[in-house]
């Protein structure tokens, strides 16, 4: 018997995505992004957005179809991003998913975008071992999940307090005068400093941080530390050694992220672990993560970088996943929820 075909709708932030996906067959990802509009204002304006959704869905949508070759007609399921993300983004998603729902007359499945990050490794890579841990990392979201099974027992072992790691690297870019997003930008200035040049703090890894905050994250203090150290340079007219400073901040990221994803491996005895989220693309985490994962033998999943964007391919991978569990669907007036934990 063939798996459903299962349509999958993201438009938590800025980038509307439609993908069908069969079991664990990606057919086809179709991506619009108004990250340009954005960048001209240094952050997602939440009605920038929502406008550019409603205006790229139905061209997005028949592109996917297009290019698998598809008729709206063959489609079993709707997937589609329930939260979290910006309610208005999100709104133009479910509503375009429930106007398909009932046309359609096939089930409607909401689903959360920050599983939907581990869950589309199962495109790529393969059904999931048993037991993965997750590491989702992006401008939005710094979690930490175990994963018993993707549609059915994903538990939140930790996130960030503060700032996601996406998010500091955006402020860190400020700072430098980089364009937003400043994340690539230091990435690629990051490779040409020296990663020990500056000693910048590393949050919530102390001893007195393994109890409670064992598993979660923290880079607010870290990102003053970089402008405190950059402001008293500016004050004293010195020069600032952009490459050292990009390089340094960016290690110290990654040390956090690695050193604190692992030791929970082993504290759950974990043997996969898969990393997601558009800060999945930065150079110096997957080196790092490499390395160490290599001395921990841990195996290590990421996905191409374009599956670690946003995109449709990882609502419509979950949303295949919880209709091969038999999971019952969503109701029509499905809410969208900005901060589903
Ligand atoms: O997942 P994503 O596309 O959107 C959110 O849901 O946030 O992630 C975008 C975030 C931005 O903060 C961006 O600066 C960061 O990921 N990012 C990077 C790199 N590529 C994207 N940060 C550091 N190094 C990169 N290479
Ligand atoms: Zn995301």
């Amino acid at each position: 018997m063939t798996s459903p075909l299962v349509l999958g709708i993201e438009t938590s932030c800025d980038e509307t995505g439609v993908a069908l996906v069969r079991g664990e067959e990606l057919l086809v990802d179709s991506v619009a992004s108004s990250m340009d509009e954005h960048a001209r204002y240094g952050g997602i304006i939440p009605e920038v957005a929502s406008r550019a959704h409603l205006e790229a869905m139905v061209p997005t949508l028949r592109r996917a179809l297009e290019v698998a070759d598809v008729d709206l007609g063959q489609v079993d399921a709707i997937a589609v991003t329930a939260g979290p993300g910006l309610v208005g983004p999100l709104t133009v998603g479910t509503a375009a998913a429930k106007a398909l729902s009932i046309g359609l007359g096939v089930p409607l499945y909401g689903v959360n975008h920050v599983i939907g990050h581990a869950a589309v490794d199962e495109l790529v890579h393969g059904r999931f071992p048993d037991r993965v841990m997750a590491l989702v990392v992006s401008g939005g979201h710094s979690s930490l999940l175990l994963v018993d099974d993707i549609a059915t027992s994903v538990t939140e072992l930790g996130s960030t307090l503060d700032d996601a790691a996406g998010e500091a690297f955006d402020k860190v870019g400020r700072l430098l005068g980089l364009p937003y997003p400043g994340g690539p930008h230091i990435d690629r200035l990051a490779r040409e400093g020296d990663p020990e040049a500056i000693r910048f703090p590393r949050g919530l890894t102390a001893a007195k941080d393994q109890g409670r905050h064992a598993d979660d994250f923290s880079f607010s203090g870290l990102k003053t530390a970089v402008a405190r150290w950059v402001e008293a340079r500016q004050d004293l007219g010195q020069q600032i050694p952009v490459h050292d400073v990009a390089a340094s901040f960016a290690f110290a990221v990654a040390d956090v992220l690695t050193a604190k994803t692992i030791a929970a491996c082993r504290r759950h005895d974990v043997g996969t672990l898969v990393v997601g989220g558009g800060f999945s693309a930065n150079s110096q985490l997957r080196d790092l993560m490499a390395v160490r994962c290599a001395e921990a033998g841990i195996e290590l999943r990421i996905p191409p970088i374009r599956y670690c964007t946003d995109n449709g391919a990882m609502i419509a991978a979950l949303g295949a996943a919880v209709v091969r569990r038999g999971l019952p669907p969503s109701e029509l007036d499905l809410p969208v929820d900005s901060s589903m934990p």
